[in-house]
């Protein structure tokens, strides 16, 4: 029985992280440290068991207090600022969560677990692809051995943390593991991440803002192969390691739009209701969901490329993902048609309906 510390618990990944890991591990217990930013919702936690603790991963004491009174023996670190856009428009914030927080959190890890005879522990550090830079069209993939290249303010501080979790085991003994891994999609997910941002403007009628030429690759990860792959790491990676976790879904932004406005433009064919519900869609108006696409400026210092090579991955920990972007996008579409009130709740701060209405609970 393992008695987890999930970190940024409340956001996209950390809460699919926890609904996942109690499926698995019902017999392990979690609790949630999220300070709910705009980004952090108690909603996406709405049936789970987890205690959850609103509080900052940059309150040391706080963390030292949490791994003491509640046998913490593992931590797996999600909380951190993580939309690109936004580091752009203001870094210090990503410096802020991302460096100092993550420094906090090894800090109280080191004062509670390797003080005195040191305890079992693991500390999982939860990172990105996008440490490692930008890709040529045909320069091989990302793997751990990778330089690191970081290009955006948040993926400089994503660096920065990274590089303090591999020092604390070098220096201290500090038993961590570390992955990084390609976007995710899937429940749950802000929308102002590309997947959700298009699905709900399209819904809306409103335009698909599409940077630059829109010949931007990525791997798609959904977020369940995500959270398969950390426990992975967390059961079988080697202390001090790095794992690269992808979802071997390499595409141009513009394909993953194609895709995403022809399902929608297939969902409302196959649902005459959806023309009820959402009467500002293109869809809904006899108008292909494509006709909302637009170009704007392009990122500054938008990365052009991002691949995974997840060759040690799966030699080491037998992953591989379970969802092709066909399905795994199927099933994010089917969640954000059947979820209304949850993303409704997440734009306009509240989410009381959504929870009463999925869980009983208020
Ligand atoms: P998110 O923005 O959806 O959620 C972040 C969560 O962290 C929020 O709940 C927020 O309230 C919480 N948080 C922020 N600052 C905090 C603080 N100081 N103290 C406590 N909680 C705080 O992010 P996400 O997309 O779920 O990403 C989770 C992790 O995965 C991040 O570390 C991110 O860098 C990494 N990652 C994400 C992706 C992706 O595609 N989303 C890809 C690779 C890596
Ligand atoms: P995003 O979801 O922000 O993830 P990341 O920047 O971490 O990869 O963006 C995914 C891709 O989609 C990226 O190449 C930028 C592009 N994009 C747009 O073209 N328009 C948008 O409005 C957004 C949010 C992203």
């Amino acid at each position: 029985m393992s008695h987890l510390l999930v970190t940024g618990g409340a956001g996209f990944i950390g809460a699919n992280f926890v609904h996942y890991w109690e499926t698995q591990h019902p017999g392990d217990t979690i609790t949630v440290l999220d300070v709910l930013t705009y980004a952090g919702n108690r909603a996406n936690l709405a049936g789970a068991r987890a205690a959850f603790i609103q509080g900052d991963i940059r309150d040391t004491a706080l963390v030292e207090g949490l791994l003491g009174d509640r046998n913490i023996d593992t931590i797996v670190h999600f909380a951190a600022e993580s939309h690109v856009d936004r580091s752009i428009h203001g870094p210090a914030a990503f410096i802020d969560t991302n460096v100092l927080g993550t420094l906090s959190l090894l800090t109280a890890a080191r004062s509670v677990w390797l003080s005195g005879e040191a305890k079992p522990h693991r500390f999982h550090h939860v990172s990105t692809d996008e440490v490692y830079g930008s890709l040529g069209p045909d320069d091989p993939a990302f793997s751990e051995t990778t330089a690191y290249a970081p290009n955006s303010p948040y993926s400089a501080s994503k660096a920065a943390s990274d590089h303090l979790v591999r020092a604390w085991h070098h220096t201290y003994g500090l038993a961590v593991t570390t992955s990084n891994c390609s976007n995710n999609y899937g429940p749950f997910q802000f929308p102002e991440k590309l997947i959700p941002l298009f699905l709900i403007n399209a819904l809306h009628g409103r335009p698909l803002p599409i940077y630059g030429d829109g010949m931007q690759i990525r791997d798609w990860l959904h977020v369940e192969d995500h959270c398969r792959g950390i426990e992975a790491v967390l059961h079988k990676g080697r202390v001090g390691e790095t794992y690269c976790i992808g979802g071997g879904a390499e595409l141009p932004n513009i394909t993953v739009i194609d895709t995403l406005c022809a399902a929608v433009d297939a969902a409302f064919a196959a649902d005459r209701t959806l023309a009820t519900r959402f009467p500002e869609a293109a869809a809904a108006q006899g108008r292909p969901t494509a006709s909302l696409k637009i170009t704007v400026t392009d990122r500054p210092g938008h990365d052009r490329r991002y691949a995974i090579d997840e060759t040690r991955a799966r030699d080491e920990l037998g992953y591989a993902p379970a969802r092709d972007f066909t399905t795994g996008f199927a099933a994010t579409l089917a969640w954000y048609l059947g979820n209304e009130s949850w993303w409704r709740g997440v734009l306009d701060g509240s989410y009381r309906d959504w929870v009463a209405t999925n869980y009983n609970v208020r």
